[in-house]
């Protein structure tokens, strides 16, 4: 029982959700064209239109700092409600200081707000929002909320395999006691660990290391770990089953790979291999089109945010489903190394009279469209732009408008100028 003597552990969940990326974008057929591949192979083979880039002024700090500002403000919610915060994040700033002690400071939260920083690859913020749920259902939070904030920049580094599957940006979600969004289902949660070589990013990289296509596998066996574990604690299908569901979330690294999991999802619950174009493959891409296909267009144009990309297809639905509640939703996060969750949640009937709140279409609508040599003079910006002492990088040599952003590292220590209310 919580501290207002209700059930807790049954109704505990979303309750706010912002994001925020960058201020540029590059089109993925301008970066086809100059690296000489088929733009079908990035729009339709992988699924992905336009991908955020973040400029050397834009850092996981500030992202993760502009989202959680919107979500509290859109959401009327006062920091001083926040016990607990949890940045998820494979590209910390500080191989000791986490992310969450500045958004911490730049939100103005209470002194007694437990604040850390979760990895685990993409995996982070889910582990951060489950252990925000356990942490109000064993009624720790006295009333209190958690704010859990997924942020990163994926970078594979200019002409690798991997350079079309980047991107950034932050989504923030607020969790706590009668949610307005989603009330999660902690009965039907399940885990998955194996220790895998699929992707890293070594402490002397900026850049990532990927075995691409080993990657895809080791994701697909993490689901149906993570599903049968799943399938195990709630100990029954009824909550479970494709059926039930009005929308599959995955993590989705590239837009064609939700496709894939959920090829996997459908194969793992019917028990069989599915191939060729039999009546299951008819009843499998029915199923994607309903459940899954309608909720990636923010993925297919920001790209992989890492920790935050399946919650940009849950923001998704919830911008446009207009649900009337009681929609069950199934949510999937995978980080590579290897971590998974697979668990359920309900739309609450409130959730609709949010979707305004939560859309970031205007944000999208004012991002910049970078040529691909800006492009590359950027990524390579980047490489040096927080080392000690080096050339002070300008919002203004990116044409960046008011905001918070990241100006460089002086006397070992990170600076930077502006607030998140500034950010338009
Ligand atoms: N028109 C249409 N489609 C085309 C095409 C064309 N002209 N040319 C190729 N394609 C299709 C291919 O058939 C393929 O589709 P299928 O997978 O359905 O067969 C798709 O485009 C991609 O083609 P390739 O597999 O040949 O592409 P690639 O070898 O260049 O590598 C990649 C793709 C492995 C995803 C690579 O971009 C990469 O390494 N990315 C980083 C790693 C990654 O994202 N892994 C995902 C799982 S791990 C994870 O999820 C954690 C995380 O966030 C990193």
């Amino acid at each position: 029982m919580g501290a207002k003597g209700t059930d807790v552990s049954r109704n505990v969940g979303i309750d706010a959700m912002a994001f925020h990326g960058p201020h540029c974008y590059l089109e993925m057929a301008d970066l086809a064209n100059v690296r000489g591949v088929d733009p079908n192979k990035y729009i339709h083979g992988l699924g992905q239109r336009q991908m955020a880039v973040a400029t050397p002024c834009e850092d996981t700090v500030t992202m993760a700092t502009v989202a959680a500002y919107r979500a509290l403000k859109r959401f009327d919610i006062d920091p001083g409600e926040i016990g607990t915060l949890i940045v998820g994040t494979e590209t910390g700033v500080d191989h000791s200081k986490p992310v969450a002690v500045y958004v911490h400071d730049m939100l103005g939260l209470a002194p007694n707000c437990r604040t850390f920083e979760t990895k685990h690859a993409c995996y982070g913020a889910m582990a951060g929002l489950t252990s925000a749920m356990d942490w109000i259902s064993a009624g720790r939070a006295r009333g209190r909320k958690a704010l859990i904030v997924a942020s990163d920049i994926a970078r594979y580094g200019l002409k690798t395999a991997g350079e079309p599957t980047q991107g950034a940006g932050a989504v923030a979600m607020i969790v706590g006691e009668k949610p307005r969004l989603l009330q999660l289902d902690p009965d039907t949660f399940g885990d998955y660990t194996r220790q895998v070589m699929d992707f890293w990013r070594p402490l002397y990289s900026k850049y990532a290391f990927a075995d691409g296509h080993y990657s895809i596998d080791c994701y697909l066996d993490a689901f149906t770990g993570a599903w049968g574990d799943a399938c195990e604690n709630a100990g029954t299908w009824d909550r479970l089953r494709l059926d039930q569901l009005a929308a599959c979330f995955y993590h989705v690294p590239f837009v064609k790979m939700a496709r894939k999991a959920h090829h996997r999802h459908c194969e793992t619950e019917w028990g069989d291999t599915v191939t060729g174009d039999d009546e299951k493959m008819v009843q499998l891409k029915a199923s994607y089109d309903r459940q899954v296909a309608p909720w990636l267009e923010l993925n297919s144009v920001i790209g992989n945010i890492y920790t935050g990309s399946m919650f940009l297809s849950l923001m998704d639905y919830l911008r446009k489903a207009e649900p009337a509640g009681g929609e069950r939703l199934s949510l999937f996060s995978y980080g590579s190394g290897c971590g998974a969750a697979f668990g359920t949640g309900v739309v609450t009937d409130s959730a609709t009279r949010y979707a305004a709140n939560i859309d970031p279409a205007e944000h999208l609508a004012r991002r910049k469209r970078l040529d691909i040599e800006r492009y590359e003079q950027l990524i390579t910006a980047s490489e040096t732009a927080d080392h000690n002492e080096a050339p002070y990088p300008d919002p203004a040599d990116w044409d960046l408008g008011p905001g918070l952003y990241f100006v460089g590292t002086r006397n070992h220590i990170r600076e930077y100028t502006g607030s998140a209310s500034d950010t338009l």
